[in-house]
């Protein structure tokens, strides 16, 4: 696999592959409100983690979220049969929909602080939003490296953030349009 530059001091690697086979404490799922599944990376992750993740969503929608999880909120399950140890669903936003910038950097924030919250120090992100909902790559790496950047400046608890690509044009866009410093 061609080796990628790292950022932040080694905090951030960008990779290529299939986010469900990372080794970390919690990987991103770019869910839709229902947390019931769908195609894309939440495909994928469900057909991986099996069914233990649906059940933790249909409790998460149940208690917490009757009415869904909203866009930019971000929810902890297990990872199910996957070597990660959780999963952390997220709703991105429909590119042009209404503050979709914000909601993007919303996600990747209220991701990072689930995280920190349970105590936990690496994570893997996929390009949310830039599939089904459309974001272009080009600018979700703008908004994705930002916010990324502005959590681990404020804080040492996350050790490391892997930014997972499906396809090597998708890391290399990622890579000429990212603003990390
Ligand atoms: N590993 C890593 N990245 C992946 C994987 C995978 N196994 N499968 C897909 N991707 C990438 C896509 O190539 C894209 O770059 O994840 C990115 C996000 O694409 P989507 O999965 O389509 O997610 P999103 O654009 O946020 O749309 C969410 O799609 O699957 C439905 O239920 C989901 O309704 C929700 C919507």
């Amino acid at each position: 696999m061609a080796a990628f530059p790292d950022f932040i001091g080694g905090r951030v690697a960008v990779k290529v592959g299939d986010i469900t086979r990372e080794d970390v404490d919690a990987l991103v799922n770019a869910a839709n409100g229902s947390l019931m599944g769908g195609g894309g990376v939440d495909g994928a992750i469900h057909r991986a983690g099996g069914p233990a993740i649906l059940d933790e969503c249909k409790a998460i929608r149940s208690s917490r979220y009757p009415k869904g999880l909203p866009t930019g909120e971000a929810v902890l399950t297990t990872a199910g049969r996957m070597t990660a140890r959780h999963v952390i669903h997220t709703v991105g936003p429909v590119y042009g929909s209404v503050d979709a910038e914000a909601k993007l950097a919303k996600c990747y924030r209220n991701c990072l602080a689930v995280a920190v919250d349970h105590g936990l120090a690496t994570i893997a992100f996929p390009a949310i939003s830039t599939g089904v909902y459309g974001y272009p790559r080009e600018e979700a790496a703008i908004v994705s490296s930002r916010a990324i950047q502005v959590h681990l400046d404020e804080s040492p608890r996350i050790e490391q953030v892997r930014l997972v690509f499906f396809a090597a044009e998708d890391a290399a866009a990622f890579l000429r349009h990212h603003v990390f410093s």
